[in-house]
């Protein structure tokens, strides 16, 4: 069972990438990465492409054109040829993508969806890419049956099914109900995964490959440890570890990264006070070093 780090647009950054690996994720995603502005040579998108382990690094796409899917690949190919996925995102509910047919928009037109499918398809085969998905459930209601439909006959063999609906955003609990009975696709759970016991009950509902944990790793990255039973290491080790990783990242992400890393502890408010005004990766250490958490 591969356990996988969620994109996290702004949040799974290179650092936390790595840090994540440390501790045993099997895959990590990028951000979302927009072709139409790698294409461009654009140089804030260009950051979210730092990556040095390939193998276990799968690279998020999104864009609002299907004739922007080849030519993004043939960049990554060139760049990137040992990351073995490309997945293509069609599950985020911001409503300036799904009012337009971009993201979790594309889950309200079928015939986009198979498209945008069919073209993934196509360039990730010609660039020697595993191609795949991530959804939601449906737009309003679930929907997943019709979906998996589309994407098998578009080629595309694997998919990240995020157990919530469109409209739900990332409110009420993942509803796991529209997973059961989905075959004959390689099938990666998602939603509300924060120990063993939800893994369990995720993993329980469909033959699935993998689970994509995202807000539960930004909180604590060990949980891939602990989900292998491993020993793990103490949050101040945590911590440091990933300000050692930081040091060519610049503070202000650095700092977003630190303030999930530091909810839910004891000390953890105060540790986001007192690096509130730092202006360094070794102030911040400098800090942490001396907090009681
Ligand atoms: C702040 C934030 C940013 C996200 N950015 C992306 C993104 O860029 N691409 C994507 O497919 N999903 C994105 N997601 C959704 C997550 O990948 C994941 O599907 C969702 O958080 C549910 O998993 P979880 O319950 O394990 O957090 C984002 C979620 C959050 C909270």
């Amino acid at each position: 069972m591969d356990l996988y780090l969620a994109p996290i647009n702004s949040l799974s950054t290179y650092a936390f990438r790595k840090l994540c690996t440390v501790y045993e994720a099997d895959y990590v995603f990028t951000e979302m990465v927009w072709a139409e502005r790698i294409i461009e040579g654009n140089e804030y998108e260009e950051k979210k492409l730092a990556i040095d382990d390939e193998k276990m690094t799968i690279i998020q796409m999104i864009t609002e054109d299907t004739k922007n899917i080849e030519p993004f690949l043939k960049i990554i190919k060139k760049r990137f040829p040992n990351v073995p996925e490309i997945n293509f995102n069609m599950g985020c509910p911001q409503s300036s993508l799904s009012q337009k047919c971009i993201g979790g928009g594309i889950l309200k037109d079928k015939i986009k969806m198979r498209e945008y499918s069919s073209e993934l398809f196509k360039a990730c085969n010609k660039y020697g890419f595993k191609s795949s998905l991530k959804i939601r459930t449906g737009v309003d209601f679930p929907d997943l049956q019709s979906y998996i439909d589309i994407i098998k006959e578009a080629g595309v063999s694997k998919v990240y099914i995020h157990a919530r609906t469109l409209t739900q955003g990332y409110v009420k609990a993942a509803n796991y109900d529209p997973l059961k009975g989905i075959e004959g696709i390689e099938i990666v759970v998602n939603g509300d995964v924060t120990d063993i016991t939800s893994f369990n009950k995720a993993i329980s509902v469909t033959t699935c490959s993998g689970v994509l944990i995202g807000r539960a790793a930004l909180n604590d990255p060990t949980i891939f440890l602990k989900l292998k039973s491993k020993p793990y290491p103490s949050k101040k080790e945590v911590i440091l570890k990933f300000l050692s990783l930081s040091k060519d990242t610049q503070i202000a992400t650095v700092k977003r990264n630190l303030s999930w890393l530091t909810m839910h502890i004891v000390g953890g408010a105060s540790v986001r006070a007192e690096i509130n005004d730092a202006k360094t990766v070794e102030d911040i250490e400098k800090i942490v070093e001396a907090a009681t958490i």
